[in-house]
């Protein structure tokens, strides 16, 4: 079947035929039908010129043109939604791609997970503590984190909030980055309080100053300024979970001939949704977004080229971003594998490595955690092992925060297991902090300048 066939079978609530999981059950169903037609009539968050150009932009990450930084919370919560939390995780951020750019010598694509990041996934329906069963918390659109029936009752007027709050944040972002905030000649605006005090503030201090004297040098040799700040530099993302809310924000674009969904420029679909046959992969096929899939451990060869097939019928570039998340100890094994499938369906991909999903771990008191010698491992290993398959690496996507928690062990600070409690405030997975998401991407950045530095080709004797 063409594409544009397949596509005649396909509209905003054709998943509705299909396996949904990872949906919440609400009690009452005329409330949310009533919730979910207010959804609908509310003004998109994202235009579809702005999705365009992110497409363009990953059609380049592509093929080695530009790298893809996509990071955020696990799960967003309604109470972070303040002023001085926004500008500081999109301040991590910017910092971040900052250093990518520098040490990478290509455009950094900035994708937030934020704006909307409110509903999760679990591995089980329920959650039962001193033999209380209770449905598990799936996100603050959706429900409570606290463990009381009240709190735990899927409620559908939390997705009306939860867009307002990813409305407000997307608006005070477009804000801050309009004004300046990601203007690289005042690189004042990129520091954090945290780096005062940090063991990374030397080298940090000395990539800013790179790129100032860059700058300058350019100006004064071209006699034009480098515009640096433009408005659509800055993209957000979510997963793709809640279809109900997705569908009421899918509308059909005249001038483009074809449906987006309005409420991100890039949604993704996570692995436990994954499902060939699924609700979530028939939602996906027939918007035009850019789309991320989670790749891990038990997504086979043939499951993936199907969904390639499925989701990317034409080889459209920029429009499929592939997500792994093996955890270090079988990225070794399983990425050449993946690698060469995708390789057989001579469709064009974009290669990212989330190395958090795959590296959680539960210490010996209880706590979820990750190690960032895990997870900087296995972004090291993904750098090699697709050199090594002639094929490249075109990003990162990480859980991270802006605030000072103890979630993840390691770093520069050595952050030990005894001081998990001290800060620990995910709901969900274990994020990097500030400190720890720069050193990843400091590391990122020295391992390609020293890359660069060691020659390719001996000359002949
Ligand atoms: C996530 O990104 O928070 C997540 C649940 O990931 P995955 O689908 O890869 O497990
Ligand atoms: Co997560």
């Amino acid at each position: 079947m063409s594409q544009s066939n397949a596509l005649l079978s396909w509209h905003p609530a054709s998943w509705q035929a299909r396996a949904a999981t990872q949906q919440p059950h609400y009690a009452d169903p005329v409330a949310l039908e009533r919730t979910v037609a207010s959804l609908s009539r509310l003004p998109p968050l994202v235009v579809s010129w702005e999705i365009e150009a992110l497409r363009a932009r990953l059609a380049q990450a592509q093929v080695g043109g530009q790298f893809l930084l996509q990071g955020g919370d696990c799960a967003e919560s309604f109470e972070d939604c303040e002023s001085d939390k926004i500008a500081k995780r999109l301040k991590i951020l910017l910092q971040m791609s900052l250093v990518l750019l520098q040490g990478l010598k290509k455009p950094v694509i900035r994708v937030g997970r934020f704006a909307g990041q409110y509903a999760k996934p679990r591995s089980a329906d329920t959650e039962t503590r001193d033999g209380i069963t209770l449905p598990c918390y799936r996100g603050d659109n959706v429900n409570r984190p606290g463990f009381t029936p009240a709190e735990r009752e899927p409620d559908p007027e939390l997705l009306l909030r939860g867009y307002e709050r990813a409305a407000l944040t997307l608006n005070f972002v477009r804000a801050l980055i309009d004004g300046g905030f990601a203007d690289l000649h005042h690189p004042e605006y990129w520091d954090l309080g945290f780096l005062r005090h940090s063991p990374l503030r030397g080298a940090y201090q000395k990539i800013v100053d790179s790129i100032a004297e860059s700058l300058e040098f350019f100006e004064s040799m071209s006699g034009q300024r480098v515009q640096a700040a433009t408005r659509a530099d800055f993209y957000t993302s979510h997963e793709g979970l809640h279809l109900l809310s997705e569908q009421a924000q899918t509308r059909y674009i005249e001038r483009q001939k074809r449906w987006y969904n309005l409420s991100t420029h890039m949604p993704w679909i996570g692995m436990r949704t994954a499902n060939i046959d699924g609700a979530h992969v028939e939602y996906c096929r027939g918007i035009a977004n850019p789309i991320g899939v989670k790749v891990g451990v038990g997504m086979g060869a043939e499951w993936l080229q199907e969904l390639i097939q499925i989701l990317n019928p034409q080889n459209q570039p920029g429009r499929l971003t592939l997500i792994h998340r093996f955890g270090i100890k079988d990225v070794e094994q399983r990425l050449p594998e993946v690698i060469r499938a995708v390789r057989a369906t001579g469709s064009q991909v974009l290669w990212v490595c989330d190395p958090m999903h795959g590296n959680t771990e539960t210490t010996a008191a209880g706590v979820k955690t990750r190690r960032f010698e895990n997870i900087l491992a296995e972004v090291e290993a993904s750098f090699r092992i697709h050199e090594e398959c002639g094929s490249m690496l075109g990003g990162v996507h990480v859980e991270l925060t802006a605030e000072d928690v103890t979630e993840c062990v390691g770093g520069a600070r050595g952050l030990a297991e005894a001081d998990l409690a001290r800060a620990y405030r995910s709901a969900v997975d274990p994020r990097l902090n500030a400190e720890q998401s720069l050193e990843l991407a400091m590391r990122i950045a020295e391992r390609a300048g020293a890359n660069r530095r060691t020659p390719r080709f001996t000359s002949p004797a």
